[in-house]
């Protein structure tokens, strides 16, 4: 039986072993799919040991995601260009590093919320990893602005300017200045400290989506500013877990697995 894992910490409540059992029914692929918690300190040993244990593939998650990179003897092109490694597959005695997180929330965005990125104005908070993969994803896909917010200006800069053209880091308090948007991504870590940025009325669009890139407790400070700021759609990133477990799914085993009864069945707890 091929034996996948998820590296992170904490990972006790991951729900992707959940998710890729799922997964490995419908398709009739047996697989073993574990978490294995890990801290920045015994990622690169764990992941050792996983190998030699037979371990074909792993999903990497907090805090470890730019971690992964330096463990990998190739990327993909758009692992590369994030910065960032969710995806480990086992190639020979190396491993591949890939990013599935990207195409994962534009699946979501496009299919379960309607939303196509292209031709669109978006507002990105946050400069970490997981903006990273989404700025890029938004660039891929042809959004015609992406403005990009974060508590510290400059990495919202750096990460504008590796972008290019379409992009531009705006301040944090200059938000009301800056008209309406047609998406709002929150890919900041703020909201594990259950607080999010004050989102000014004039922001939103009437039809504006407002979406985080977490799910459960963690999404809930942005998704209760959304609705002060008069959002009438406002979404967690519960879909864009399992769409980025799905394209993983693909990546190990060749065929992308039907996503909507997983998410049903985790939405209902
Ligand atoms: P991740 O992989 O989740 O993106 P990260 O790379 O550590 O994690 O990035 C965390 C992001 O959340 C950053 O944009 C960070 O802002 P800074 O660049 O200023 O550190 C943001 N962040 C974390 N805690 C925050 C808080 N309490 N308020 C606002 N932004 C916060």
């Amino acid at each position: 039986m091929g034996r996948y894992a998820v590296f992170g910490q904490p990972i006790a409540h991951s729900l992707s072993p959940r998710i890729h059992a799922a997964f490995g029914a419908q398709l009739g692929i047996a697989l073993d799919y574990r978490a294995i918690e890990a801290g920045r300190d015994g990622f690169a040993a764990r992941v050792a040991a996983f190998a030699r244990d037979g371990g074909r593939g792993a999903n990497v998650t907090l805090p470890l995601k730019q971690d992964a990179l330096v463990l990998c003897a190739d990327l993909s092109e758009r692992a590369r260009r994030a910065g960032s490694v969710n995806t480990l597959i086992r190639v020979g005695d190396g491993w591949h590093g890939d990013s599935t997180d990207g195409a994962g929330l534009l699946r979501d965005l496009r299919e379960r919320h309607g939303f196509d990125s292209c031709g669109r104005r978006v507002l990105l908070l946050g400069a970490g990893g997981a903006a990273r993969a989404a700025a890029f994803a938004f660039a891929d896909a042809g959004a015609s602005e992406l403005a990009i917010a974060n508590r510290t200006f400059d990495r919202a800069a750096e990460l504008a300017q590796a972008i290019g053209d379409a992009a531009r880091a705006v301040a944090l308090d200059e938000l009301e200045a800056l008209g309406r948007f047609d998406l709002v991504v929150n890919a900041t870590a703020a909201g594990h400290a259950g607080t999010s940025a004050a989102l000014p009325r004039s922001l939103l669009d009437a039809d504006a989506l407002c979406y985080d890139l977490s799910y459960g407790k963690a999404a809930q400070a942005f998704l209760d500013a959304a609705r002060r700021a008069g959002a009438s759609r406002a979404s967690d990133g519960l879909g864009m877990l399992v769409e980025q477990a799905a394209e993983s799914f693909a990546v190990w085993h060749g065929t992308r697995p039907e996503t909507a009864a997983v998410y049903a069945a985790l939405r209902e707890g």
